[in-house]
């Protein structure tokens, strides 16, 4: 491990011996500066990690020393080392920027300590400021890949988006399309970056929970609220709030979001006072919502209210063009992750993914890329290797072959069968559990009790 070098300014030689004693015991690169000015050259020429600061120096006072270094928005942390009981110095220096202060004479041990929490603060702040670079990177809009007129306008209405005030943002789109990833990039590419995202699955959370995750509670607001608890709403407070799934919002909760979204304010479950945030909202639906607000599944109120800015992503089968990009992406990202060298898929694979219809969209077209991934050795990935129904040239496992199926050579899994079937009708029907049934042949019991026994839910 790399030494800390600590900078210690003061103009007696005698304290600056001891200085360096005492750090050098404890693992700490030492060096010095006698004075104001050199001490302000060290900073810039060594970059020393922690600066001990003497507040009385001849030429430059330690205070004039923090202030020009502020002044040059220095990111280093600085102790101050005052004269015992001058508190005005020690209250200034804190004002000035200084991390803390030391008095004389001066304790080592009590030294020691409050350079290690200078330097473990100065450790976390970069870890955040480098987690937070990563997440923007992570999350940029360069990440949504795609070379068709319909990708690039996403890009484009992003970028337009995240620049503007609007404070509410509806993307639709069939599972899979990237609205995740579009949530996260408006978050990211806005001034609201540094702010934070939080996200909320509306169909994992039960009706009951829902008020106060998303505006809080006062305690003993309900029989488990034994603390008061913020809700998501004041947490994204300054940032973007992403409600997935809005469709699976029941009607109730629909109207307090729509009080919230016209005012802006709302009251924790069991409070009294009005609270105001700035928080963006987008939600996402995989649900068609101008239907589900035509048969009443969901507010037409809302919707509208909503559908200020609506973005629509294209399901994959109808933006063709974008899959080899897509498909060098993913095969690119796999090599990192599993450290191979595969270049590509032979021509025939290629074509065969051309012509499958991706029910799954992006996130099909993904993690077909992933399997054949693990499973290629060659440098060239084969038909053989991708999943079934897309080899097959977009069957499903089992086909309907003048009312036959046809069972294929190596056998199937009946059961597995069952519950790729009973996904698909789910898909088809929206989640609608009589659609789908009827879709199957089946009654709704008997899905409900298939549902289960496949663990779909
Ligand atoms: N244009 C794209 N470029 C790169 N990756 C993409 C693109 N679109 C989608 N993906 C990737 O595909 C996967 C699925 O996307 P995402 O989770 O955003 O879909 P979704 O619309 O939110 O699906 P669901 O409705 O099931 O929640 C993710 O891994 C995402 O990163
Ligand atoms: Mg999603």
């Amino acid at each position: 491990m790399q030494k800390d070098t600590v900078l210690v300014v003061d103009d007696d030689p005698l304290l600056r011996r001891a200085f360096q004693r005492k750090l050098e015991e404890r693992g700490c690169h030492v060096i010095f500066a006698g004075d104001g000015a050199t001490a302000l050259s060290r900073i810039q020429a060594d970059t020393p990690d922690i600066v001990t600061l003497d507040v009385k120096m001849p030429d430059m006072s330690g205070m004039d020393v923090l202030l020009e270094l502020r002044r040059r928005r220095a990111q280093v942390p600085v102790i101050m080392v005052t004269a015992f009981g001058v508190v005005d110095d020690a209250v200034r220096s804190l004002k000035l920027g200084a991390y803390d202060f030391i008095e004389k004479p001066v304790n080592f041990e009590k030294l020691e300590n409050v350079i290690h929490n200078a330097l473990e603060a100065r450790r976390l702040r970069s870890e955040v400021a480098r987690a937070h670079a990563e997440q923007r990177n992570a999350f940029s809009v360069d990440k949504i890949v795609g070379v068709s007129a319909h990708v690039r306008e996403v890009r484009a209405l992003i970028k337009k988006v995240a620049a503007s005030e609007a404070s509410t943002i509806l993307i639709q789109g069939e599972s899979g399309t990237g609205k995740d990833l579009v949530a996260h990039a408006m978050h990211y590419e806005s001034a609201r970056r540094d702010q934070p995202f939080f996200a909320i699955n509306c169909a994992a959370i039960p009706e009951s929970l829902m008020e106060s995750e998303l505006f809080g509670h006062e305690k003993g607001a309900f029989t488990d609220a034994r603390t008061q608890k913020k809700g998501m709403f004041e947490m994204a407070d300054g940032g973007t709030l992403f409600l997935d799934e809005i469709s699976e919002m029941t009607l109730g909760m629909q109207a307090k979001l729509l009080r919230v979204l016209e005012g802006q304010t709302f009251r924790r479950v069991g409070g009294v006072k009005n609270l105001t945030v700035d928080v963006r909202i987008i939600v996402a639906s995989n649900l068609n919502l101008e239907d589900a607000a035509r048969t009443g599944r969901f507010r037409s109120d809302l919707f509208f209210r909503l559908s200020i800015i609506p973005v629509h992503l294209l399901p994959l089968r109808e933006h063709k063009d974008d899959i080899p990009p897509l498909l060098e992406h993913f095969i690119r990202h796999y090599n990192e992750k599993f450290r191979k060298r595969i270049q590509g898929l032979t021509k025939e694979a290629e074509e065969l993914l051309m012509n499958y219809n991706w029910p799954g969209n992006v996130r099909e077209l993904k993690n077909a890329v992933e399997r054949v991934m693990i499973l290629a050795d060659e440098r060239r990935a084969t038909a053989r290797h991708l999943p079934i129904r897309i080899s097959e040239g977009g069957a499903s496992p089992v086909e309907a072959n003048d009312g036959a199926f046809r069972l294929p050579p190596g056998g199937v899994s009946l059961s597995g069968i069952e519950k790729n079937l009973l996904r698909q009708a789910l898909e088809q029907a929206h989640g609608s559990k009589t659609a789908a049934a009827r879709l199957l042949g089946i009654t709704r019991d008997t899905l409900r009790y298939k549902i289960k026994k496949h663990k779909l839910e």
